[in-house]
């Protein structure tokens, strides 16, 4: 098989290049695959001829998204589109990558593929507007992620162990409920659905939840760091835009897919702290 991803400098395009395993993956630059480029889209994907294309491009600067509206709304939303028509031309399945965002993130359950959407963010509503794009494509899968992080990248994890390293006190926020989730499980993950035939929106997060606080605790620890850690609320640190207080995704229809191969969150840390 023959993958294209887009949004090639991203840590989830790095995670599929380094994780995928057997097949042919392409992650042309942005340079070449520029998702505000309708022309870009239908020749890149014309002259590659890829079975299956990730789009794990976005604009993923949440906060940006709030005064960028447009831009947010062409890369995570209008883009989408023209991949699906520019797949479904080369009957190649279209994988697009999607958030908890897409929820309130006022429920106090794990949020199932069924429940309804209701976006608080730009960002939130540009990544829906990605799915009813995606929706478009003959073949599609929309896999919802969430606290996505791995050993590289600009990320929750690397900016907690800078900050250890200088020293300081820290406070991270502890009334945000989620689930991290490493990119090399989402990569092995998107692996296993195309070759195991998911189609539709399944979620697709490690298991378990934790809050930022929680999740900062458990990298000191697995590190062997001595941080002074405290815990805040959101409201002591606000921000443009407005984060989903519980996102936790369910993972029950993924397990009753088969093929499931993503791990509890503290073994997924665990994993990237031994092998980074
Ligand atoms: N990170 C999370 O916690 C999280 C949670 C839920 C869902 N997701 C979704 O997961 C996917 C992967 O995210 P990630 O964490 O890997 O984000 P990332 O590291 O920010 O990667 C996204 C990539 O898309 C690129 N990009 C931006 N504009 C583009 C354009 N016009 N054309 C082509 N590429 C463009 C970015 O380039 P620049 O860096 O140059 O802007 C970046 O390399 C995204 O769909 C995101 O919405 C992420």
């Amino acid at each position: 098989m023959k993958i294209l991803v887009t949004g090639g400098s991203g840590q989830l395009a790095h995670a599929i290049q380094r994780f995928w395993q057997g097949d042919e993956v392409l992650l042309p630059p942005e340079s070449v695959l520029d998702l505000s480029k309708p022309e870009a889209i239908q020749s890149v994907v014309k002259e590659t001829r890829p079975d299956v294309v990730v789009n794990a491009g976005a604009f993923t600067q949440v906060d940006r998204c709030e005064t960028e509206v447009e831009l947010a709304t062409c890369i995570n939303g209008e883009a989408v589109g023209w991949l699906a028509e520019a797949c479904s031309e080369q009957m190649a399945l279209l994988v697009q990558i999607s958030t908890d965002y897409v929820f309130d993130g006022k429920g106090t359950r794990p949020y199932l593929e069924t429940d309804p959407v209701n976006p608080m963010s730009i960002y939130g509503k540009s990544k829906l507007r990605g799915e009813q794009e995606a929706r478009k494509a003959r073949e599609y899968l929309i896999l919802r992620t969430a606290w996505l992080y791995d050993a590289s990248g600009n990320n929750f994890y690397n900016t907690m162990l800078k900050l250890a390293s200088q020293g300081n006190p820290l406070k991270v926020v502890d009334d945000q409920r989620g689930t991290p989730t490493t990119c090399r499980d989402l990569a092995r993950q998107i692996q296993k659905a195309v070759v195991a035939g998911y189609r539709g929106v399944v979620h697709a997060t490690c298991s378990g939840e934790t809050t930022w606080h929680g999740f900062a605790a458990e990298i000191f620890r697995l590190h062997g760091l001595n941080v002074d850690l405290k815990p805040c609320t959101t409201a002591d640190f606000p921000r443009p835009a407005p984060r989903p207080a519980y996102s936790v995704l369910s993972v029950e229809h993924r397990r009753s897919l088969g093929a499931d191969v993503m791990n509890d969150w503290r073994q997924a840390l665990a994993e990237v702290v031994k092998e980074p």
